[in-house]
């Protein structure tokens, strides 16, 4: 059985430096053989997801700063402005975020459900009723008037629900 000894060794070598090859940018030590393309695969595809989520939480993040000033005695308005601000920009490439292979079926961890690959049309068009409502919280923060940012973030956070509600694990 001592034969066997070798290829569990080497087994375990090409796992670590797979291991490695994932929590590290470089790549270069990988693999060259179907394995190592297959997890550099993966390792693109957890990085894509997890580039996603943190947008998404930039995005909670500019919300939440919105959201507190409305809610306070004195909302600070230069940084709702500025949060406001941000949204558009942040979020412009979010029909891109969700490439084929970045789903649950990839093994990592994520909250957006296979529905959005399967009503890819209905998914795209909730973004776009998303940046629509932005776009218009954008333009109403930057007038200033508390009362109509209210009524534009409450309408922008409908678009969040509304896309959480079908496409978004636990939500
Ligand atoms: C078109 C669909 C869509 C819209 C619009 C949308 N989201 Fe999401 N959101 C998702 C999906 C899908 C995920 C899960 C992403 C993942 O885990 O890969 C998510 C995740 C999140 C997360 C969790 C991020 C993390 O991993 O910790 C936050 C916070 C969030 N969204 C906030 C918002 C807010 C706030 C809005 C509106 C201002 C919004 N989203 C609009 C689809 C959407």
């Amino acid at each position: 059985m001592r034969k066997f000894g070798i290829p569990h060794i080497v087994l375990a070598l090409a796992g670590m430096a797979l291991l490695s090859a994932c929590g590290q940018e470089d790549t270069a030590t990988a693999p060259s053989d179907t394995n190592g393309a297959a997890q550099e695969a993966s390792a693109e595809v957890k990085a894509q997801i997890e580039a996603r989520q943190a947008q998404y939480k930039k995005l909670g993040a500019a919300f939440k700063t919105i959201n507190d000033n409305l809610q306070s005695g004195s909302p600070d308005v230069a940084a709702i402005q500025t949060a406001a601000a941000s949204i558009p920009v942040e979020t412009a490439t979010m029909a891109d975020w969700f490439p084929e292979g970045t789903g649950p079926e990839s093994g990592v961890k994520t909250g957006a459900l296979p529905a959005i690959w399967e009503n890819r049309a209905d998914f795209d068009q909730k973004i776009a009723a998303f940046q629509t409502a932005a776009a218009n919280l954008n333009t109403v923060a930057q007038g200033g008037d508390v009362a109509a940012i209210g009524a534009a973030f409450g309408a922008t956070g409908g678009t969040c629900k509304a896309c959480h509600d079908n496409y978004r694990l636990d939500d």
